[in-house]
Parts: structure tokens; C-alpha cells; sequence
């Protein structure tokens, strides 16, 4: 087994990780072509362009047998990978091929759950690129697993990092909820996956317990031992675009078919385990 990851970004180098923790063979790609600091393994330049991008060689493919992409799609809504890889990749003789999607393509369920087999109802232009990603892919000749995620959340990229920061705002809405997953539950779902691949399936990667955002402030607030965030109204707080279209859904992600067909036990089945296991994490590194 050799695993080629195409845009080794944040869950991309955890899952590295974890592969060369066991001895497997990892290639990776990212637009400078830059090692990245503690990981020992071959890395080479994807830079998608719509004018001018710059392809891996022929030797990111040497051997491979598992891809990844967690690449999103560019700023006009095409999937690099589709665009400048897919006669390549459709040559390989891979026996597993895996893309990181997002679950904002099932829209707003104003709370209601959502399984793989739910209406894809984004109103959202950005997760409609997602579904033609989706389906290009599902339709072309590789191995296609998809892997639909909510917010992901792991050491460095954290609610802690916004309130140390004071950027966190304690948004109140009461019942709306989003449904998150801690990065390395993403890591052992992938793996996972590549010990059992069922081509052309779909997965939700969340974990268990959809939640609202100011929960997660207080509990993330006690840990660090200081006073949240004061509260504020919805109508009154100041958004991005992008933070403006996450706060105009809400749906639950069930992730009972992760558990039935793989076989997951979630590491983290809650925003508490997870932020309590950073936040011990950070301890040992700064006792
Ligand atoms: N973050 C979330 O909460 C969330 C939620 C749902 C879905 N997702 C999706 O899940 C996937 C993984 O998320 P992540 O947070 O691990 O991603 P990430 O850290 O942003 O990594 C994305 C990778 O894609 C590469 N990339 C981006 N544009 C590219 C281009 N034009 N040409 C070539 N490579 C390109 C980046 O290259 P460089 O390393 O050179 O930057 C990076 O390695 C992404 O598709 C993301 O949109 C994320």
C-alpha cells in the first residue's frame, strides 16, 4: 500500500501521520511543494490554476495504490483534481480513492437529521460546486469514496485558539445546533475506509452529539479557567459572508452508517471529550 494525499493541508497531515506511524508509504502534495516541518515523506507541487497550473511529476504516482483529495474546489467552482488529474489518476491501478466533502450539501434541515441517503437542498452556490464535485467523481472511473464533513476541529484549530485570541464570539441561538468532528475521528474513518473499500459509497464523518455554538464556549471556557465570552444576540453579531451562510442552516448529521458499515468507535464522541483531550494535550507539552 503507498497513499498519495493531493492537498496535504490540516487533516491531510494528520492522516499522514497516522499511515507513517505504521509504516506505510505516504506521498504528498501541496502548492509550494514544501516539506512540512515533522513530516519525513516525498513531497511534491499541485498548484491548480485556471490558467496555469503546475501538475505533480510522474514520480508522485510511483507505486501509489490509495489516493486521497482534500482539495476544495477553486474560486469558479471546479475541482482541481477533476480539472488537471482525473486522466492521470484514471490510469493508476489504485484500489481506493477517497474525496473530502462537506455536509452544507444537504442545506438547511432547520434541525432535522440527516443521513447519505437525504436530498441534497443547498441553497449555498459554494456546496452546489461540492455535489458537481461529488458526482463527477462518483462518475468517473476511480474508486470513489466520499466523505461528507461538518466543522472540523483538532489540536491547533480549535475553539481554544479564538478565546485566547478574544475573537470568539458567544453567539446565541437558542436550538440551533451544528454537528462537528474532531480531526483524528476523520483520520481512523479514512483509514478505515481503506481496509474496507465499498466503491461508490458516501459517508458522514460527524460525531454525536450536534450542539449549539455557545455550549462549546462555556465548556472550552472552563477548561481554560477563564470567563466566556459575553453573550450576544444573533441579530446583532458581526459575520463573514461565509460564517453569515453556516448560521443560516441547521441540521443534525447522523453518523450511523460510519458505525454499522466500518465499524467506527468515534475517539471523540463529543465536543467535551475532544476539547478536554486537547486541552490535556496542551498540558503535557506546557506542564
Ligand atoms: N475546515 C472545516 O471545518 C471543513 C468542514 C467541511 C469540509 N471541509 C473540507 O474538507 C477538506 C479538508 O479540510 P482541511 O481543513 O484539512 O483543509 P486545508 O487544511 O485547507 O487543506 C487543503 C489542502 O488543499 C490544497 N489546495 C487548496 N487549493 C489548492 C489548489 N488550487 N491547488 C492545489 N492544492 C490546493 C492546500 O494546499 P496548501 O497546503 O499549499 O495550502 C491544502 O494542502 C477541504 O476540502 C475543506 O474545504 C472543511
Amino acid at each position: 500500500m503507498k497513499l498519495l494525499i493531493l492537498g496535504c493541508g490540516y487533516t491531510g497531515q494528520r492522516l499522514a501521520q497516522h499511515l507513517i506511524d505504521k509504516n506505510i508509504p505516504v506521498h504528498i502534495t501541496n502548492r509550494q511543494g514544501e516539506p512540512i516541518l515533522g513530516l519525513k515523506v516525498p513531497t511534491f507541487v499541485f498548484a491548480h490554476d485556471p490558467q496555469t497550473s503546475i501538475l505533480p511529476p510522474a514520480d508522485a504516482y510511483a507505486g501509489v495504490t490509495h489516493i486521497l483529495s482534500t482539495i476544495p474546489p477553486n474560486a469558479q467552482g471546479a475541482d482541481p483534481v477533476l480539472q488537471d488529474l482525473l486522466p492521470t489518476l484514471e490510469t493508476l491501478p489504485l484500489q481506493w480513492f477517497g474525496y473530502l466533502s462537506t455536509t452544507g450539501v444537504y442545506g438547511d434541515t432547520q434541525g432535522a437529521w440527516v443521513d447519505e441517503t437525504s436530498p441534497l437542498r443547498t441553497q449555498v452556490v459554494r456546496s452546489h460546486h461540492r455535489v458537481q464535485a461529488e458526482n463527477l467523481f462518483l462518475r468517473s472511473a476511480l474508486p470513489t469514496h466520499i466523505f461528507r464533513l461538518p466543522g472540523i476541529y483538532g489540536p491547533g484549530r480549535s475553539i481554544f485558539e479564538r478565546l485566547r485570541a478574544g475573537t470568539a464570539q458567544n453567539i446565541l441561538k437558542p436550538g440551533h445546533v451544528f454537528s462537528r468532528i474532531h480531526v483524528d475521528d476523520i483520520v481512523q474513518t479514512l483509514w478505515q475506509s481503506m481496509q474496507q473499500p465499498h466503491p461508490s459509497s458516501i459517508y458522514n464523518v460527524a460525531d454525536d452529539l450536534p450542539s449549539e455554538p455557545s455550549t462549546l464556549i462555556l465548556e472550552a471556557a472552563h477548561l481554560l479557567g477563564i470567563d466566556p465570552t459575553p453573550p450576544i444576540s444573533y441579530d446583532s453579531a458581526q459575520m463573514s459572508a461565509m460564517a453569515q451562510s453556516f448560521w443560516q442552516e441547521c441540521r443534525r448529521v447522523s453518523n450511523l452508517k460510519i458505525k454499522t458499515e466500518l465499524g467506527i468507535k468515534l475517539l471523540y464522541p463529543s465536543y467535551r471529550e475532544g476539547l478536554q483531550a486537547i486541552k490535556a494535550a496542551e498540558n503535557r507539552k506546557n506542564p
